[in-house]
C-alpha cells in the first residue's frame, strides 16, 4: 500500500506527478477557508508532509501519530520545533543550495534600490512629477567601491560577497561564527567582530539564520554603531533585527535607508510605520521567488521526501540525530 502524503503547498504538475507515482497524495490548501480543519482531519493518516510557511504546532503533530517525515520547501527551519520533532522521531528536511543565488540577487537588488532610490524615483516619475532636471534632493549614493558588512557568511552571505567584491569592487567585511578562508582569499573579505564591523559599514546586510542566539542580534545599541549614511538590508528573518529599533533609527534620520525582504510579522501590516518611510524598500519575503528557484526548491523537497519515506537517508536532513536513532 502506498504511503499517505499531504502537501500543503501547491506544486507544479511535474512535482505532483512524481509524488503521486510514489504516494497516496492529497493537497490541502491550509490558507483557504476551512483548510486547517481539513488538514486536521487528514493528519491521522499522514506519513509524510510537504510544504512551507505554516507552523506545525505540537497540537497538530499530536494528530499525526504515523508521521515519519516533513519536507519543508524552504532553507530556513526556524518555524519548526526541533526538540518536539526529535522526541517524536520525525525527520525534517530542507532545501539549501538551490535558492542561494536567487536570494543573493534579491539582496543585491534591495541594496541597489535603496542606494539609488529606485522605487521612490520610479514612483515619482509615474506620478508625473518629472518636469525638469534632477537636483540634489533626488540623488542617491554610490554602491561601487563602498564597504559592505555581512552579518552571516554562509552560502547566501558568500554569494552576496562574490557579487559585491567581483561585481561592484566593494570591500567586504563579515561577522560569523568562524572565519571563512575561501571568502577571505577570493573576495578579500575580512572577518571582524560585530562591534568592529558595524562602524565601518556603508551597507549592512543580514543573512544569518534566526535562532535563539540571533534573535534581535541587531538592536538599538548595534544600529547606533552604524554610520548615519549606512543602509541596512535584511534577507534572512525579520526577528534578527529589532524592527522597532530600526524604525526609530530611520525616523530619527540615524540611517540612510533600509531594504527589507523579511519582517518580524509577516505579511507586513499595511499600517506599518516602515511603509510611511520613503527611504524603505519593502518586498514580500520574495528572496527565492523566481519561477526557476521555486521549482528547484519544490524538486529538492520532493527528492527529500521520496528518500525519507523509502528508508533512504535524504540529502538535506535538518535533524540527522533522528535518522541515527532509527539505524
Ligand atoms: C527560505 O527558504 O527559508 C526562504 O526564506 C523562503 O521562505
Amino acid at each position: 500500500m502506498k504511503k499517505k502524503v499531504i502537501h500543503y503547498k501547491a506544486l507544479s504538475p511535474a512535482q505532483t506527478a512524481r509524488l503521486s507515482a510514489a504516494f497516496d497524495l492529497e493537497y490541502v490548501d491550509v490558507k483557504a477557508p476551512g483548510g486547517e480543519a481539513r488538514l486536521r482531519e487528514r493528519l491521522p493518516e499522514a506519513q509524510g508532509l510537504l510544504g512551507s510557511s505554516f507552523t506545525l504546532s505540537s497540537e497538530l503533530l499530536d494528530l499525526a501519530p504515523r508521521l515519519e517525515a516533513i519536507a519543508s520547501v524552504s532553507v530556513g527551519f526556524d518555524s519548526y520545533d526541533l526538540p518536539e520533532l526529535a522526541r517524536r522521531g520525525i525527520l525534517l528536511c530542507n532545501t539549501p543550495d538551490v535558492l542561494t543565488e536567487s536570494v543573493a540577487d534579491a539582496a543585491f537588488s534591495l541594496l541597489l534600490a535603496s542606494a539609488r532610490r529606485t522605487v521612490e524615483l520610479a514612483n515619482w516619475v509615474r506620478a508625473g512629477q518629472w518636469r525638469a532636471g534632477l537636483g540634489e534632493a533626488h540623488f542617491g549614493c554610490d554602491v561601487h567601491g563602498k564597504t559592505l558588512g555581512l552579518v552571516g557568511m554562509g552560502r547566501i552571505g558568500q554569494a552576496i560577497a562574490r557579487r559585491a567584491s567581483l561585481g561592484f569592487g566593494m570591500h567586504v567585511n563579515y561577522t560569523a561564527r568562524t572565519s571563512k578562508p575561501l571568502a577571505n582569499e577570493r573576495y578579500g573579505a575580512r572577518f571582524l567582530p560585530l562591534h568592529e564591523l558595524l562602524p565601518a559599514c556603508d551597507f549592512l546586510c543580514v543573512t544569518v539564520p534566526l535562532s535563539d542566539e540571533t534573535y534581535h542580534l541587531l538592536g538599538a545599541y548595534e544600529l547606533a554603531q552604524l554610520p548615519a549614511h549606512a543602509i541596512v538590508v535584511n534577507v534572512s528573518r525579520g526577528p534578527v533585527l529589532d524592527e522597532a529599533a530600526l524604525i526609530a533609527a530611520l525616523q530619527a534620520g540615524r540611517l540612510r535607508g533600509a531594504g527589507l525582504d523579511v519582517f518580524e510579522r509577516e505579511p507586513l501590516a499595511s499600517d506599518s510605520p516602515l511603509l510611511r518611510l520613503p527611504n524603505v524598500v519593502a518586498t514580500p519575503h520574495s528572496g527565492s521567488a523566481t519561477h526557476e528557484t521555486r521549482e528547484a526548491m519544490a524538486r529538492c523537497a520532493v527528492d527529500n521526501l521520496l528518500d525519507a519515506l523509502a528508508g533512504k537517508r535524504p540529502a538535506n536532513l535538518v535533524n540527522p540525530e533522528v535518522w541515527q536513532a532509527r539505524c
